[in-house]
């Protein structure tokens, strides 16, 4: 076995090496603080392997990204959502029986509790749908509390995956101040999610093909990226034994910032201002790159991914094939066209290797299909669901899980004296 040395003050310590099935290395430091009194320093945690998993593999340098071993470009365009739901929960893809019995569960389980309908009438009507989403998520812990059996954190599993959709076309109906609509059984996930949101009980919504095989990538783009902002909220909360229900609606929330999954509202936000201001794509790239101003490229960047972000190369086709079926112009489309051309041949960006993520283009699919901007983050948070429910699981299955609980470096105060009040200035 490999080993790597630390000199630390004067002192040599081994540290055991650890390598992953793609040949990623991590020095193991789990005693070294025990051994040198030492800790490591990583702020944001960029630097840092939180855990062992087998779900996904990302090269952020070579812009691959698999699912349980299967390239995301071969998921996204030729599986079903709820399949990868399966296949990142349980490990393999399912053979007919288990899909069928599978899909047959994920129907069943999709009504709300009607007690629930009376939560939606309490929250105001201009409240953020993912304020709403989570509220109602964590609130399924309250109707499903039964989870020390392993039957009881499968029907779980099932149930939040199934209602999450309900839920989330609840809530928008909610928001329009329309009845809200069941699912259908022989829908698919995506084309029933649609429906929810777009029929009503006099009108029947024939969902678009080219729309619900789009909104089917975007949710499989979506399903997981390892131990991202959410997916680390989700493992932490989930560290206390916390209940699965609770887990995700902390993920729902970390998610829910724009430097996350929000990303894709804010996307949109921007080129709305670039659009009101004339549309001077050049101007705005002036200031994101003049620090002073403090406004980035939303939806260009990110952590993992440094030479380009593969789920964004599918989203841009994506995009393309929904704008021209339904033969719609967006000038927003154009503005982004632009902005990437300009931003990818712009030393700021390329030195700083800054390509277009994921929700450079996921906003203007959402758009076009008819859904409020306040709306994408949910569709994003449906598409992590199955992520977070693997990595929930994977992690309360696993031996080696410890209770979440960093340390730090302390530079506050050092130890004074308590001055009382009537001594003070
Ligand atoms: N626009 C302008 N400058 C940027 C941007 C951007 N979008 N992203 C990073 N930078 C600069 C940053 O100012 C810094 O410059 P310098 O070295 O001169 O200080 C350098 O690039 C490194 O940035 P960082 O903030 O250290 O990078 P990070 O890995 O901590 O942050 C990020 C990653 C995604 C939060 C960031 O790139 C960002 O804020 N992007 C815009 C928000 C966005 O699109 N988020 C969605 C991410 S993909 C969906 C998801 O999985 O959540």
């Amino acid at each position: 076995m490999k080993s790597a040395k630390l000199v630390f003050d004067g002192k040599e310590y081994e540290l055991p090496v650890e390598v992953g099935t793609e040949g990623e290395v991590g020095l193991d430091i789990t005693k070294l603080r025990a051994q040198s009194g030492a800790i490591t320093l990583d702020p944001g945690y960029a630097n840092t392997g939180s855990c062992r998993s087998d779900i996904t593999f990302i090269d952020g340098e070579a812009g691959i990204l698999r699912y349980r071993g299967y390239p995301i470009e071969q998921l996204a365009t030729q599986a079903m959502f709820s399949e990868v739901c399966y296949l990142l929960i349980y490990g393999e893809l399912p053979n007919k029986e288990q899909f069928a019995a599978w899909r047959r569960g994920l129907s069943q389980h999709s009504f709300i509790h009607e007690d629930m309908l009376k939560f939606f009438e309490g929250f105001p009507t201009n409240a953020h749908p993912m304020a709403i989403l989570s509220s109602m998520i964590c609130a399924l812990s309250a109707y499903y509390p039964l989870e020390h059996t392993e039957e009881g954190v499968r029907l779980n599993i099932m149930r939040l995956l199934a209602k999450a959709k309900t839920i989330a076309a609840f809530t928008y109906k909610k928001s329009i101040g329309q009845p809200v609509m069941y699912p259908i059984s022989s829908y698919s996930y995506a084309a029933n999610l649609l429906r929810m949101m777009y029929a009503t009980p006099s009108e029947p919504y024939e969902v678009p093909k080219v729309l619900e095989n789009a909104l089917n990538t975007l949710l499989i783009l979506h399903a997981d990226h390892e131990q991202n902002c959410s997916t680390s909220t989700v493992r932490m909360v989930g560290s206390s034994q916390a209940r699965l229900f609770a887990c995700m609606a902390a993920g729902i929330n970390g998610l829910w910032g724009p430097l996350h999954g929000g990303a894709n509202q804010a996307v949109i936000e921007m080129l709305e201002e670039i659009k009101e201001q004339g549309g001077d794509y050049k101007k705005f790239l002036q200031q994101v790159k003049d620090k002073k101003a403090g406004v980035r490229l939303m939806g260009f960047g990110h952590r993992v991914y440094k030479n380009f972000d593969p789920r964004a190369k599918i989203i841009k086709k994506a995009a393309d094939d929904v704008l021209n079926h339904i033969g719609m112009e967006d000038p927003s489309l154009d503005i982004a066209k632009n902005l990437e051309e300009a931003a990818l041949a712009d030393d700021y960006f390329v030195e700083r290797k800054l390509y277009p993520n994921v929700d450079f283009y996921s906003g203007i699919i959402y758009r076009a299909m008819g859904i409020p901007v306040e709306m994408f983050t949910v569709f994003f948070a449906l598409g992590r669901l199955p992520g977070w429910i693997a990595q929930w699981k994977e992690m309360r299955e696993d031996p080696a899980t410890r209770i979440h609980r960093p340390r730090q470096i302390y530079t506050g105060a050092t130890q004074r004296d308590f001055v009382p009040m009537d001594q003070r200035s």
